[in-house]
């Protein structure tokens, strides 16, 4: 259907003719009904500023457009040192933002617009702006509030105000089964406690993936070696696993962008030293004299670690463990547009009938991804809240 470059909502960009049927799927199994879970608010604590910006109702400004210069330039600068973490501020499960906000790139506290987070990815790592609204706008639709316009890269926090009716619950990007989900590759799955934090034991498993299969090194090949035992770990001691929809996609684009971003621009060689993994993964900081990727980047590569082990997505049955089963109603790579339709569900669920301000934000939040990643894609735009 669509042959040309895309970019899709995970923040992948390659080229769609190439996914569609070149694999074998070897582990396709019959058809399961497993829901994605959502995990509801759990407080509603009252709201107060935070971070120095008042919490207030927000019309939504579009997306910003590319960055003017795109090269390459020290990142890690006397603008933007790191500071250690004060009590309250939010990290969570994205390496990428973590660093951000230790840098100042983003607000120190973790809690942003939209805005703020498109220029601090594209200004701090170059990240490319189509990829750059898809990502951010995927998050805060489903984890940030639309009426306040802020996002916590965390946790759930009165910084970002009042709450929205249940079961909407703008419970940030740690909230699991949204974004955040299953066989991350240095965050534990949510079964074993803590969904967003770095976890040593998994990084060690990355520094000894990269050692067998990157001679020290992580790269293109350690990622889809990584990528599939992840999945398979997660197979044998997670009787809960999902990786479908959101997770099954997004969790192909992590895999590469330690390769296209965390390395220093500098460098022709795509390949990160343990020393920088470390340092983005584990201490949300910058390499010290880092320069930011030479060309906008994002997904390159993530055909190859796709190709190293096709996988189907899918989920353990009935709470079991080693009984994966393929989902065929999930999103997949072969159709882009079928993970915008099943955001759109997922919206819905959460906001079954909203009314002023939230609808017409999630309107304005909508059309603005739809706009960055979905458009180009030749998908149909679809309006559940109607339009403005
Ligand atoms: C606003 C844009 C972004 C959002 C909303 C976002 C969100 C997330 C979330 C929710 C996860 C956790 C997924 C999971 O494993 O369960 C994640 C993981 C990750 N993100 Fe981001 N991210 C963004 C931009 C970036 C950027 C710019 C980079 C790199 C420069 C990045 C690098 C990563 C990596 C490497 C992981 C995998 C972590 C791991 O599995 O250990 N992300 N991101
Ligand atoms: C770290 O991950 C391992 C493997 O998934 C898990 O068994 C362990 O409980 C996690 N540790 C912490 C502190 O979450
Ligand atoms: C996963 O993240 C959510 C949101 O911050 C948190 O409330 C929850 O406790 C985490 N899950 C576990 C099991 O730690
Ligand atoms: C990754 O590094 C290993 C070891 O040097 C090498 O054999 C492999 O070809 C590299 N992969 C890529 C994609 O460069
Ligand atoms: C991918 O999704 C499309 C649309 O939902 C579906 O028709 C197709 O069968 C799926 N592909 C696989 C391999 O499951």
């Amino acid at each position: 259907m669509v042959s040309k470059p895309f970019a899709l909502l995970t923040a992948l960009i390659f080229t769609l003719g190439s996914l569609s049927t070149s694999f074998a799927f070897p582990n396709l199994q019959a058809p399961n009904g497993n829901l994605l879970r959502r995990q509801e608010a759990e407080d509603s604590t009252a709201s107060q500023a935070g971070g120095g910006r008042p919490i207030q109702a927000v019309d939504p400004p579009p997306p910003p457009g590319p960055l003017s210069f795109t090269g390459t330039k020290l990142v890690n600068d006397r603008d933007h040192p790191w500071r250690p973490l004060r009590s309250g501020d939010q990290r969570g499960p994205c390496p990428g933002l973590n660093t951000l906000a230790s840098h100042g790139y983003l607000p120190r506290d973790g809690v942003a617009t939209p805005t703020q987070l498109i220029n601090a990815i594209q200004e701090g790592f170059n990240f490319d702006n189509a990829a750059a609204i898809g990502a951010t706008y995927l998050g805060h639709i489903l984890n940030g509030n639309l009426v306040t316009d802020l996002l916590s890269i965390g946790g759930k926090t009165p910084k970002t105000g009042p709450p929205p009716p249940a079961p909407a619950h703008a419970g940030g990007l740690n909230v699991h089964g949204t974004f955040e989900g299953d066989a991350g590759l240095t965050r534990a799955d949510e079964f074993f406690g803590d969904n967003h934090s770095f976890n040593q034991t998994l990084f060690d498993k990355f520094v000894d993936f990269s050692n067998r299969f990157g001679g020290g090194f992580y790269n293109l090949t350690v990622a889809g070696e990584l990528r599939y035992s992840r999945i398979q770990d997660s197979i044998a001691t997670n009787p809960q696993f999902s990786f479908k929809n959101v997770r099954y996609l997004t969790a192909y684009g992590e895999t590469v962008f330690p390769v296209n971003l965390f390395v220093d621009g500098r460098q022709t060689e795509r390949k990160l030293s343990m020393d920088h993994a470390a340092s983005f993964f584990r201490d949300m900081r910058f390499p010290p004299d880092f320069h930011r990727a030479a060309q906008p980047s994002s997904g390159a590569g993530v055909e190859q670690v796709i190709a190293a082990y096709p996988w189907l997505p899918g989920a353990n049955a009935d709470g079991k463990l080693n009984n994966y089963v393929v989902d065929p109603t999930s999103a997949n790579f072969t159709d882009p547009c079928s993970l915008y339709r099943f955001v759109l569900g997922s919206v819905q669920e959460l906001y079954p009938r909203p009314t002023g301000i939230l609808r017409r934000n999630l309107i304005k939040n909508l059309h603005y991804w739809y706009t960055g990643a979905f458009g180009p894609a030749g998908c149909p735009e679809q309006f559940p809240y109607g339009q403005l």
